[in-house]
């Protein structure tokens, strides 16, 4: 039998109505409560809604005034992906890496990166061992559910790229042995714009590994006031406990598979990401794995939303996190600011809508 979870649950900041939705049974008592999520889960939608709104309730208890921001970082878990957060500094991208990695019971692993960092820092090594005579592997950081990579590129491209190959294949090689990596497992990963100093920006071919690339924008003036009010004294984040297992979001993580896409809204996803590839002021459209993260991406939000179904207004939603990332503009495009975002968000305005229900 699984024991129960206990959370420790303050009156007073946490007690305000945003907070309170998170928890559908109402806000509970003070003091250390015993959550059991056993149960949840098989209740499909239902308990799929219960605990992505713990989770986010638990995020937003940090976070101030950026609900979009982690909505889609919930996506990107719930899709198996891995999560870009850019931005300027102090906008608060590591703590909600922290905050999300804390608000689920699984290994977490953080992991600043520096120009000196190594890629044996990432994966580990394999040393001798004097007293049993043979090699044996000691894990790096990479063998966690959660790894944050922090400030991901200020490392130099070959540690880099240690990251980014566990990312794709989910497994570690070093000296000729694989290792796997169990699941759930997402990095999530945070980088100053590239325009900064001491930079080596991701190549293209990195940054697709990235499911979605989120920034998380300055706080409007009221969210601002609540984070000189609460985190003035001390870091919220110390008291967030868990409030799901890893178990849990395995098993979330199932549901979402079993979400629908018609073939509709899956010809929509490749009609989206093929007009990237013919698009004039783009140099390097999205690949097919671009498409593939979409429709996930997606299956994972309408979840989100309390659907076994995914809309066109998904892909949509999930076209500027998922795609603009990936493409490149070209010189005459720079020249005249256009952001590949600007593309997209106009390419989702022209490609013909199709009807869900076909
Ligand atoms: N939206 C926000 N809500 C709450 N705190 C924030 C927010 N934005 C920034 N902060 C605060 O700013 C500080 C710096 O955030 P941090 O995550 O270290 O920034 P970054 O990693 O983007 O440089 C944090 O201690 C946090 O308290
Ligand atoms: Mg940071």
């Amino acid at each position: 039998m699984e024991l129960p979870i206990r959370i420790r649950v303050r009156r007073g900041r946490a007690d305000t109505g945003r907070r309170r939705a998170a928890w559908p049974d109402g806000w509970p008592e003070e003091g250390l409560v015993a959550v059991s999520t056993h149960g949840d889960v098989g209740r499909g939608l239902e308990g799929l809604a219960k605990i992505s709104g713990r989770i986010s309730g638990a995020i937003e208890s940090v976070i101030e005034g950026k609900p979009d921001v982690v909505r889609l970082a919930l996506t990107v878990l719930l899709a198996e992906g891995h999560l870009l957060i850019e931005d300027v500094p102090g906008v608060g991208k590591t703590m909600l890496a922290k905050a999300l990695a804390r608000s689920i019971d699984c290994s977490v692993r953080r992991i600043q990166f520096t120009p000196d960092l190594l890629p044996s820092d990432i994966t580990g090594v394999s040393a001798y061992n004097q007293e049993r005579r043979e090699f044996e592997f000691k894990p790096g950081p990479v063998f966690a559910n959660i790894v944050v990579g922090d400030e991901i590129n200020r490392a130099s491209p070959k540690t880099q790229s240690a990251l980014l190959e566990c990312m794709e294949e989910r497994q570690v090689t070093v000296d000729g042995h694989t290792y796997g990596l169990d699941g759930p497992f997402m990095v999530i990963a945070t980088q100053n714009p590239v325009e900064m100093e001491g930079t080596y920006p991701l190549p293209e071919a990195q940054r697709d590994r990235f499911t979605a690339r989120i920034s998380m924008g300055y706080p409007a003036p009221g969210a601002e006031l609540e984070m000189l009010d609460v985190h003035g004294r001390t870091s919220p984040l110390e008291d967030l406990s868990p409030v799901a297992r890893a178990g849990d979001v395995r098993e979330l993580i199932e549901l979402v598979r079993n979400v629908h896409v018609s073939t509709s809204v899956r010809n929509y996803a490749i009609a989206l990401v093929t007009a990237t590839r013919e698009h004039p002021e783009l140099r390097l459209g999205a690949s097919p794995r671009a498409t593939l993260h979409l429709v996930r991406a997606a299956r994972a939000y309408a979840a989100l939303e309390d659907r076994d179904y995914v809309l066109p207004d998904d892909l949509q939603y999930l076209a500027g996190p998922v795609l603009a990332h990936r493409l490149l503009p070209t010189a005459e495009a720079q020249v005249e600011r256009r952001l590949p975002e600007h593309v997209v968000a106009e390419l989702v305005a022209h490609v013909p809508v199709p009807d869900p229900r076909r």
